[in-house]
């Protein structure tokens, strides 16, 4: 299969091109080669390399300053998703889209997960824009798959690699103990889209994490426990810790839609065993 992926030197992305390079033809385009906000780019590029999938990696991530920077936001996270399933449309490609559980407001009972079908409300600018992006695919093309993930890490900037940090650093830290999720690896979400791909589930909306629940400090907990790292962890509430975008206190994404098609979906413990073997 011949595949565009775009935002190419991003963490899901670095995951996506290694599960997917044998067997297919991968167009591994970055923002400097492809600015998915540039709809006639990315028009003639997909008419040019008429591509089966797309996948688009690409977004703007940065949540707090997300903030303050709305135009920006919508721009990547919205018309570049918008251009995509457009362009997409037109050389009948299928459009791989990654959203997030930001599109949801999180207050939902902590027993129960979010379903796909369940209402949005983003609370944030990040996932306000995020859902225009959503619903911008949509509106553009039927042959779209969009993968709603949550608390991603993996080649990149992100949760574990800090904890890792700090807990080397410092004697103590505090860890918000009061928002609830499924930390993803994205190896397990670049798996999760390469399955759904070669297996041609239908299309639709899919929440797409690691299986299992927990919260920032017993995620924390874990990541010290498996690198044998010595660190006091002091549970605090997000009253305590606020940030300029309000975080979700209930993150948590029901698979049962995914695990329907057969689509396996390892537990968050396994996959953050398996991401330290190689990180430490
Ligand atoms: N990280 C998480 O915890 C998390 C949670 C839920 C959902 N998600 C979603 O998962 C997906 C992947 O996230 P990630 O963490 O891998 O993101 P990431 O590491 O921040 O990568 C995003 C990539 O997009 C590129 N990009 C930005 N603007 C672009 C543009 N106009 N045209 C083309 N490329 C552009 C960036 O390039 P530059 O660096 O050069 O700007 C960057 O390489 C995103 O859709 C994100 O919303 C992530």
């Amino acid at each position: 299969m011949k595949i565009l992926i775009t935002g190419a030197n991003g963490m899901l992305a670095k995951s996506v091109i290694s599960k997917l390079k044998s067997g297919n033809e991968l167009i591994c385009t970055d923002a400097a080669e492809l600015d998915i906000t540039n709809k006639e780019a990315v028009v003639s590029a997909v008419k040019e390399l008429n591509p089966d999938y797309i996948i688009n990696c690409a977004a703007y991530t940065a949540v707090d300053k997300a903030e303050e920077n709305y135009d920006l936001a919508e721009k990547v996270n919205a018309d570049g998703p918008g251009n995509l399933a457009y362009a997409a449309n037109l050389v009948d490609a299928t459009l791989v889209h990654v959203s997030t559980d930001y599109v949801f407001d999180g207050e939902l009972d902590v027993q129960k997960s979010y379903k796909e079908t369940d209402e949005v409300g983003p609370v944030t600018v990040y996932g306000i824009t995020k859902l225009h992006g959503e619903e911008q695919v949509q509106k553009d093309t039927d042959k779209y798959y969009i993968f709603r993930t949550a608390w991603l890490y993996g080649d990149g900037n992100n949760f574990v690699r800090t904890m890792l940090k700090l807990g080397k650093e410092r004697e103590e830290v505090s860890v918000v103990a009061d928002q609830h999720g499924s930390p993803t690896y994205a190896e397990d979400l670049a798996n999760i889209i390469a399955e759904a791909i070669n297996k041609k589930i239908p299309y639709g909306i899919y929440h797409s994490t690691n299986q299992g629940f927990t919260t920032w400090y017993e995620f924390t907990k874990k990541i010290y426990e498996l690198a044998k790292i010595d660190c006091k962890i002091t549970p605090v509430t997000s009253e305590e810790f606020v940030r300029p975008a309000k975080r979700p206190k209930n993150s948590q994404l029901s698979k049962e839609k995914l695990l329907n098609e057969n689509i396996n979906i390892p537990s968050w413990e396994d996959g953050l065993a398996r991401y330290l073997k190689n990180e430490l």
